[in-house]
């Protein structure tokens, strides 16, 4: 007997993986570097136990839908959750996407926007973004050009940390009005201006969220969209049976108390943020790229992957993008102590 045969090109790609290293400065995957405060546990806790585990969950979300509906200002038909923002976007590509049909990403961006059109046999066009990463005039001329389906447009952008200009966004969804412009909006809270208002007058516009970055709640896997009622209609078509378990709906109701607090600690990344690109703007020889985001991606005078080795040597675990942006690393702005952990190794290492 042999082994089944997989879908072509199954055995091409290599599993998504970032490393989960027990280090002392954790500057890889973007996640918040504070827990929430004690109280959050003590509520999931009284929440979960009240939970009925021994039926499906809610499948319409609705206490969920309801909370974010509110803390979003936004129609509670137009809120969809999933597990991630990943899920919500797989979930999009399933109803967007598909054989025969195509998308357009703005390159370098988030990886799993093109890898997620390939599991969903979505055809991909990869426009590069020029200089300064901005989307502007020509690549919109391309992107109609292409005749997509879908947009990805992801502001701030990961992993060059720009905020796309709103009147961009709103520019693709008039020249494509039978696209779904898909703005993937993981690090808004960092400083940038939302599109979400777009979804209103653009109904081909969605907005995606997540739970792991700014709400501190990466472990929870909560992602949000906030759009249209039709496409929320669809997405309730191709999603799984009860695809959000109780626990991940009990658990971004309890962040949604504690939304106040989540957004002071942003401010407190942020300022970290603005540390690291001001050091990283006296260190000769290095570039380094302005984030509207919670990471800052630089271009050192060595080989980025030699270096990211060395620090990975002094307990500081970065990300290592030279191949997406080449020469480039990103370090997620930390905690304080994280974040000159991460100074003072990068630092000696470029003096070495
Ligand atoms: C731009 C962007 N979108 C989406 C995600 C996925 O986030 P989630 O944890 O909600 O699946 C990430 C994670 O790093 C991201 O950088």
């Amino acid at each position: 007997m042999s082994p089944a045969t997989p879908r072509p090109g199954v055995r091409d790609v290599e599993p998504y993986t970032s490393p989960q290293l027990d280090v002392a400065a954790r500057l890889n995957t973007n996640e918040c570097p504070y827990p929430l405060p004690e109280g959050f546990a003590a509520e999931l806790a009284r929440a979960v136990r009240a939970l009925p585990l021994n039926r499906y969950p809610d499948q319409r979300m609705a206490r969920l839908r309801e909370a974010l509906a509110d803390a979003y200002d936004h129609p509670v038909a137009g809120v969809w959750a999933a597990n991630g923002s990943n899920e919500v976007l797989e979930q999009l590509l399933l109803a967007y996407g598909g054989p025969g049909r195509r998308a357009v990403t703005f390159e370098p961006t988030y990886l799993l926007h093109a890898r997620i059109a390939w599991l969903t046999h979505t055809e991909v066009a990869r426009l590069s973004l020029a200089e300064g990463f901005a989307l502007g005039e020509a690549e919109i001329e391309r992107a109609v050009a292409e005749r997509p389906d879908v947009v990805f447009v992801c502001s701030p952008n990961n992993p060059t940390g720009n905020a796309q200009p709103i009147a961009a966004i709103r520019a693709l969804a008039e020249r494509l009005p039978a696209s779904l412009v898909i703005v993937d909006e993981a690090y808004v809270e960092f400083g940038a201006e939302s599109a979400l208002p777009l979804v209103a007058t653009h109904p081909n516009v969605a907005i995606v969220r997540t739970f792991s970055k700014a709400f501190a709640c990466a472990g929870v896997r909560l992602g949000v969209a906030l759009a249209a009622p039709e496409v929320v209609s669809d997405l309730e078509r191709v999603r799984l049976p009860y695809h959000l378990s109780s626990l991940a709906q009990a658990a971004g109701v309890v962040a949604l108390n504690y939304r106040s607090h989540a957004l002071a600690i942003c401010e407190e990344v942020r300022r970290e943020r603005d540390r690291i690109a001001a050091a990283l703007s006296t260190l000769a020889g290095v570039t380094s790229f302005p984030s509207q985001a919670n990471f800052v991606l630089f271009v050192p005078p060595m080989d980025a992957t030699e270096l990211w080795r060395r620090l990975l040597d002094r307990g500081v675990l970065v990300r290592d993008l030279s191949t997406v942006v080449p020469g480039a690393l990103r370090v997620t702005a930390g905690a304080r102590h994280e974040v000159d952990l991460f100074l003072k190794a990068l630092e000696e290492e470029l003096r070495a």
